[in-house]
């Protein structure tokens, strides 16, 4: 008996060493973690429980037979965030550069299985030279096996991909498809194909940190969503993260006890939005002043920032925020901002998160680059986005509505529950300058002056739309989180469904 004992712990110690003390130190001289001192500090304490640990791959070729090492390079299992289930994979770099082999995308898929039986979050750590060289088309099967379990298991469980080093070729497409992906800088790129076949093909030259690192991905390309400085860094704030997120598509969003009072008044809200219309103020301010103690996981924050999206709670239940932003181009919808708000939208009404939108924006951004980019079918995703959405919907406009913009943000037309407004909106068709040039055109200046006036003491306000209906109630600013509570509280068992369809067609 202890002899059996002892062959288990022997092997057990063997799959733990992963490749071995040299590569180990090899990564840490690069500032990374192993695969299993990431999962140690992502999980709570003792809460892994392994699976596959002696997991072997088959290739024969380039004496591979001779190479084995348990595990084969990912370490996968389940363990709880906070005292929740979550199925987790981390990629192990040290064993054949954490590369794909067969065995080892069977080992990710197991997990992913498991996670969709019983309903649970899905976090991948990736580290990995991509394919196994050495295996060939077996390797491409599996990445397929794992894409093809993306797919599925996209809207009924959480899914999140830390990218932790190197992620290339046709293995970002797993990543692609989860539902977050986070960057730790300088240390992880993301590409289709590295510097050296871009160079190749089209004579530019670039390092792999301009190409796909955080940096890039985070601010020019929206690919991922947020990037931290270190690994322990970004383990931690998915831990936080993840605390705002249901377990899966039926459970609803979970709940934590807070001491903020859901009818916390915020008298500096009445002052917040300038005399001036055109004069900006940061739209942050009025989302910590709502959310329960003022926290908020902003996603994207360095990308299309014109609009913000991000988790907070009221009454200690998650909801999703969509607020435009003063503060950046005017908070105007373009390209990037329609298509990362859409996402995010998407996203909440997948997982029962309510929604929460803020809106001052004067419209879409006009110029040949955008609708050469296509801004019609993006801006038509939002739109598409909202519609669809059954979960509840509440609307803030504190300032500008304008034009399409106005609709197409969680409007009482898009099946918004409560649409209220600060006295200080302004829902119109255009801004009125805009409007009286075309009204009037021809005019002088001093008439084009006295016309705008005119245009704005009869839309330079809320009470246009109120008493059509399409606003419920003008609120004070000082009691915005008070009637949100309110409005939640009331829309929490809200029964709404779309008509059957196989699946709709999103213009993509
Ligand atoms: C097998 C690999 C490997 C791979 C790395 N290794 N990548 N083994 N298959 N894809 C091994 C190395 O042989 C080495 O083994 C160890 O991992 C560490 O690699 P190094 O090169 O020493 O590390 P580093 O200098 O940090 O460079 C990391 C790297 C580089 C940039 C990732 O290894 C690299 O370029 N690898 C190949 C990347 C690639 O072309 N992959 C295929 C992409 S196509 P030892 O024994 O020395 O420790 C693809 C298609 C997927 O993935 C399609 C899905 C649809």
């Amino acid at each position: 008996m202890s002899a059996n004992i002892a062959e288990l712990e022997k092997r057990r110690a063997a799959s733990k060493m992963g490749g071995g003390q040299k590569r180990i130190d090899a990564q840490h001289a690069k500032g990374r973690l192993t695969a299993r001192e990431r999962i140690d500090i992502l999980l709570d304490e003792g809460s892994f429980e392994e699976l596959d640990a002696y997991v072997e791959h088959n290739c024969t070729d380039f004496g591979m037979a001779e190479q084995k090492i348990p595990g084969d390079g990912v370490v996968t299992g389940s363990g709880t965030i906070n005292g929740r289930l979550v199925y987790v994979y981390s990629q192990d770099f040290t064993v054949f550069g954490g590369s794909l082999s067969e065995a080892h995308a069977m080992k990710i898929c197991k997990v992913m299985d498991n996670a969709m039986k019983v309903g649970a979050p899905v976090i991948g750590l990736n580290d990995s030279g991509g394919a196994r060289i050495q295996e060939g088309v077996a390797s491409l099967g599996g990445y397929a096996e794992v894409f093809q379990r993306n797919v599925l298991a996209s809207g009924v469980v959480p899914q999140i991909s830390l990218i932790m080093g190197p992620c290339a070729g046709g293995a970002v497409y797993s990543p692609a498809m989860t539902d977050f992906i986070f960057m730790v800088k300088d240390s992880s790129y993301m590409f289709v194909t590295g510097p050296d076949v871009v160079k190749t093909v089209t004579n530019e030259v670039v390092t792999q940190e301009e190409l796909g690192g955080a940096v890039s991905h985070t601010t020019k390309s929206g690919v991922a969503d947020n990037a931290f400085e270190n690994d322990i860094e970004a383990l931690l704030s998915v831990r936080d993260f993840f605390d705002y997120l249901p377990e899966n598509n039926r459970t609803g969003v979970p709940e934590r006890p807070t001491e903020d009072p859901w009818d916390r008044m915020e008298p500096s809200l009445d002052t917040l939005i300038p005399p001036s219309a055109n004069q900006p103020y940061d739209m942050h301010e009025l989302i910590r002043k709502t959310v329960d103690e003022g926290d908020f996981f902003e996603v994207q924050p360095t990308h299309a920032a014109n609009i913000i999206i991000g988790f907070g709670r009221i009454e200690g239940r998650t909801v999703g925020i969509v607020a435009n932003q003063p503060m950046v181009l005017a908070g105007v919808l373009d390209i990037n901002s329609s298509r990362k708000a859409a996402r995010f939208v998407r996203f909440c009404d997948a997982f029962e998160i309510p929604i929460l939108t803020f809106v001052d924006v004067p419209g879409f951004l006009p110029g040949t680059a955008q609708e050469y980019g296509g801004i019609i079918k993006h801006g038509a995703k939002l739109l598409f986005a909202y519609a669809e959405a059954t979960v509840p919907k509440i609307t803030v406009i504190t300032r500008k509505a304008y034009g399409g913009a106005y609709d197409v943000m969680a409007s009482k037309h898009l099946r918004g529950d409560l649409n209220y407004a600060w006295p200080t909106a302004e829902i119109a068709v255009m801004g009125a300058k805009g409007a009286v040039e075309i009204i009037f055109r021809g005019l002088g200046p001093e008439e084009i002056a006295e016309k705008t006036k005119e245009y704005e003491d009869r839309f330079a306000n809320p009470f246009v739309a109120a008493s059509k209906g399409f606003i419920d109630e003008v609120i004070y600013p000082h009691s915005t989180r008070k009637r949100i509570a309110l409005g939640l509280r009331k829309l929490r068992n809200k029964g709404l469904e779309n008509p059957w369809k196989k699946h709709d067609n999103i213009p993509l």
